[in-house]
C-alpha cells in the first residue's frame, strides 16, 4: 500500500521549480551552468530541502547535491532518483529540476508516514548535464557511474578557465573527483522523472509516459581557420573566408539530418571571429549535435557529414580541425524498470504509453553501474530548451505520485 503518496504537495513542487528559476546568470532569463555563483544558491536550496526532507544530505566530489535517505537498516544498497539542476541558456524551468524536486517531494511524503524501505534511498542533483559551460556533457553522472575521464579537468570555458581551476574556485578538489564513484551493486537502479520535451504525450492526452530508450547522441566542434582581411579591398576570388565556409558545412548538417529516418542534426553554436562588421572573417567555431535511435545510422551520418565538412574546406582553401566532444550510444531502459513504472501509472489509472526520449538524459551515463529507468511528464506544446517550457500543476501531482508509487512498490532485482 502506498497511501503515503496523499502528503504528496503539487504546488510545493512547482513552487520550489519557481524558486530555483530565479537563481540565473541572466536577470529576467534563465541560464545556471555548472560551478557558477547561482549553481552555490541553487545547490544550497536543494540541500535545504533534502534535510527537511528526512534526508542526509552534502555536496559530493564533483559538485552534486546528494540525499540520502536510510532505508530499514542503516548502509544498504539504493535506489537512486534524480536529475540535473544546471541548465540550457535561456532554459525552461522544469527540464532537470523537475527531476530532482519530485524525487525530494517523494522522500518528504515516506518521511512524513514515518516509513521506511528493505532499501536506501538517494536523491541526485546532478550538476553538470547539459554541458553548456565546458562542452563536456554529464560530468556529473560520469563521476558517480566511475567512468569520469580525467582529460575533462583540462576542458576550459569560454574565458579561458580550466575545469580543475574552476572546480577549486568552488571548493572542490579536482584529485578527488574519484571519491564520487558508487561500486556496483551499490546501487539497485536508477530512475529520472523528466518532462518529455516532445509534442507525443500532449498529442496522446497523457500526462504522463514511459521511456523505452534514449536516444545516441555525438556532438563535435569545429575550428574553421580561413584568412582575415579588408572587406573593402581583396577580391572576392581571393578570399578565404571561414564564415561562407562554415555557412556551407551548416546547411550540409542540415541536409545530413534531413537525410535519415528520425535523425536530427543540429548547429547550435557559432562564432565569428574577429567579429567586425568590415573584416572578412578569418576564423569560425561551431558544433554539431546529431542524435538517432539507432547506433548504426548515427555512425554513418557522422562520418559522411564529418567528410563532406572536410571536403567543402578544402574545396574553400580553409582548413578545417574537427573535435569530438560527446559520443554516447542509444541507452536502453531496463525492461523491468519500464514494467515497474507502466505499473506505478496504470495504478493512478491512466493509460500506460511507452516511448522514446529524443533528448539526452543522465541514465546514460548511470547504465554503466545500474539498469535506468525513466517517467516523462507531459510539457506544453512539446516545448523545452526555451523560457516557455510549461507543465501543468496536476501534471506535476500526478506524475509525483506516480513516481512515489514506483518507489513504494520497488523490488530491487539481483546485479546484473
Ligand atoms: C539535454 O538536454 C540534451 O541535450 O539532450
Ligand atoms: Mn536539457
Ligand atoms: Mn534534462
Amino acid at each position: 500500500m502506498n497511501e503515503f503518496t496523499r502528503t504528496i504537495d503539487a504546488g510545493r513542487v512547482m513552487a520550489r521549480c519557481d524558486a530555483l528559476a530565479t537563481l540565473s546568470e541572466l536577470s529576467g532569463g534563465l541560464t545556471r551552468v555548472y560551478l557558477s555563483e547561482e549553481q552555490r544558491k541553487a545547490n544550497e536550496l536543494v540541500l535545504g530541502w533534502m534535510r527537511e526532507a528526512g534526508m542526509q544530505a552534502g555536496l559530493d566530489a564533483i559538485g552534486n547535491c546528494a540525499g540520502r535517505y536510510e532505508g530499514d537498516r542503516p548502509g544498504l544498497p539504493c535506489l537512486m532518483l534524480g536529475s540535473h539542476l544546471d541548465t540550457v541558456r535561456d532554459a525552461g524551468r522544469y527540464d532537470g529540476m523537475l527531476g530532482v524536486i519530485t524525487a525530494i517531494e517523494c522522500v518528504h511524503a515516506l518521511d512524513k508516514a514515518g516509513r521506511r524501505l528493505p532499501f536506501a534511498l538517494e536523491v541526485i542533483g546532478f550538476a553538470d548535464e547539459e554541458g553548456v559551460r565546458f562542452g563536456t556533457t554529464f560530468l556529473g553522472s560520469r563521476a558517480i557511474a566511475g567512468t569520469f575521464k580525467p582529460e575533462a579537468l583540462d576542458a576550459t570555458d569560454k574565458a579561458g578557465t580550466r575545469l580543475s581551476d574552476a572546480m577549486r574556485g568552488f571548493g572542490l578538489d579536482p584529485a578527488r573527483v574519484g571519491d564520487a564513484a558508487r561500486r556496483r551493486g551499490a546501487v539497485h537502479a536508477y530512475a529520472e522523472l523528466h518532462i518529455e520535451q516532445g509534442p507525443v504525450l500532449e498529442a496522446a492526452g497523457l500526462p504522463v509516459g514511459v521511456v523505452t530508450a534514449i536516444n545516441g547522441a555525438t556532438r563535435y566542434n569545429f575550428t574553421i581557420e580561413g584568412m582575415a582581411g579588408h572587406a573593402g579591398t581583396v577580391p572576392m576570388a581571393l578570399r578565404r573566408d571561414a564564415l561562407a565556409a562554415a555557412a556551407e558545412c551548416v546547411l550540409a548538417i542540415e541536409a545530413c539530418g534531413k537525410g535519415g529516418a528520425d535523425l536530427v542534426a543540429t548547429v547550435g553554436k557559432l562564432e565569428v571571429m574577429p567579429g567586425a562588421t568590415n573584416v572578412i572573417p578569418g576564423r569560425v567555431t561551431f558544433t554539431l549535435d546529431l542524435r538517432s535511435p539507432r547506433d548504426a545510422d548515427r555512425e554513418k551520418a557522422v562520418a559522411a557529414v564529418v567528410a563532406e565538412i572536410k571536403q567543402v574546406c578544402e574545396r574553400r582553401r580553409v582548413k578545417v580541425e574537427a573535435h569530438k566532444l560527446h559520443d554516447e550510444p542509444v541507452a536502453v531502459c531496463a525492461p523491468w524498470m519500464q514494467e515497474a513504472i507502466g505499473a506505478a501509472i496504470a495504478s493512478e489509472g491512466v493509460e500506460v504509453r511507452r516511448l522514446p526520449s529524443g533528448a539526452g538524459h543522465d541514465g546514460m551515463a548511470m547504465q554503466a553501474i545500474a539498469d535506468i529507468g525513466m517517467l516523462f511528464v507531459r510539457c506544453k506544446s512539446g516545448i523545452s530548451h526555451n523560457p516557455a517550457e510549461a507543465i501543468s500543476e496536476a501534471d506535476a501531482g500526478l506524475a509525483t505520485r506516480v513516481l512515489a508509487g514506483f518507489i513504494g512498490n520497488f523490488a530491487p532485482r539481483a546485479a546484473r
